[in-house]
């Protein structure tokens, strides 16, 4: 082997499987596309089958590896019967339900925290014991920058999103000594259905983009990259991280932008 081949293969995919829940829309799809662009055998997996046999169509359409399961990551069993014995577990599904504290009805909160959290907690320890058990393994969870910093009608779903991230550093505590890698992204403001509520208001939509050091929204597609490395070898020494790809959201408090000399 020559001496760049090594890191040439760093992102190689070949030869993996990977589980993607929430393959059906947004993130998801953009993740589960992109690990067979890389060249992993994809399950897309996703509560509406249809949505994610579409993806799977696409994905074998334009010659990679992609079958489709449908999952329901509420319940335990539909995760068993979904999880086979990936490499890479990918996964996405959360919903947010905006409304001040003062307002948020006990079946609000129960559903937010019964998907984002007991159901992202049911994938993380299904796919993580058998990964364990193979010594081998990749496990993604989507955070948000609302893990960090929240802004009013945030209170639940913030909640959900630092005790994912509190999750996934606990995760990859148990499990590293058995190879196993768990790790978080935490995405910007991206453009899917999730945030169709935002869209449909340009000023909060234009807010949101100006927040931000880029100045805009991301696409789903650029979360890709940060999913391929974190599925990778190239993140061979990386676990119990969150990495943060938001456009500069964070890096910035937003609230004005002082005159200064040119
Ligand atoms: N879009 C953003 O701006 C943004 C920002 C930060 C974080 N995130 C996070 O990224 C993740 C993905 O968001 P998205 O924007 O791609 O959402 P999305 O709504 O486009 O996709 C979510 C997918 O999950 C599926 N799903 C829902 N419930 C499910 C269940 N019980 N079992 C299996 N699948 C289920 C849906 O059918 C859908 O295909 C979420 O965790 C979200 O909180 C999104």
């Amino acid at each position: 082997m020559g001496l760049l081949d090594s890191y040439r293969r760093l992102f190689d995919l070949s030869g993996r499987s990977a589980l993607v829940v929430g393959a059906g829309s947004g993130i998801g799809k953009a993740g589960a596309e992109a690990l067979a662009a890389f060249g992993a055998d994809v399950v897309c997996a996703d509560l509406n089958l249809e949505a994610a046999d579409a993806t799977t169509a696409g994905i074998i359409g334009d010659g990679g590896a992609a079958k489709s399961a449908h999952v329901d990551i509420a319940d335990p069993d539909s995760v068993r019967a979904a999880v086979a014995e990936p490499d890479i577990v990918l996964c996405t599904p959360a919903i947010n339900v905006r409304k001040p504290m003062l307002s948020l009805t006990t079946d609000e909160i129960r559903r937010v925290l019964e998907l984002n959290l007991v159901g992202t907690f049911n994938v993380m320890t299904i796919a993580g014991a058998g990964m364990a058990e193979r010594g081998l393994g990749s496990i993604i969870v989507i955070s948000s920058i609302r893990s960090q910093v929240v802004e009013p009608g945030q209170g639940i779903y913030a909640a959900t999103k630092a005790g994912a991230v509190q999750m996934v550093k606990t995760l990859a505590s148990e499990l590293g000594p058995q190879g196993v890698r768990v790790n978080a992204l935490a995405p910007g403001v991206v453009e899917t259905p999730l945030t169709d509520q935002i869209k449909a208001n340009p000023d909060w939509y234009q807010a949101y983009a100006d927040k931000g050091a880029l100045g805009r929204w991301a696409q789903p597609s650029e979360m890709a990259g940060a999913i391929v490395f974190l599925a990778s070898e190239a993140a061979s020494f990386v676990t119990g991280s969150m990495l943060v790809v938001d456009g500069g959201w964070l890096a910035m408090d937003g609230r004005f932008t002082p005159p200064l000399p040119s």
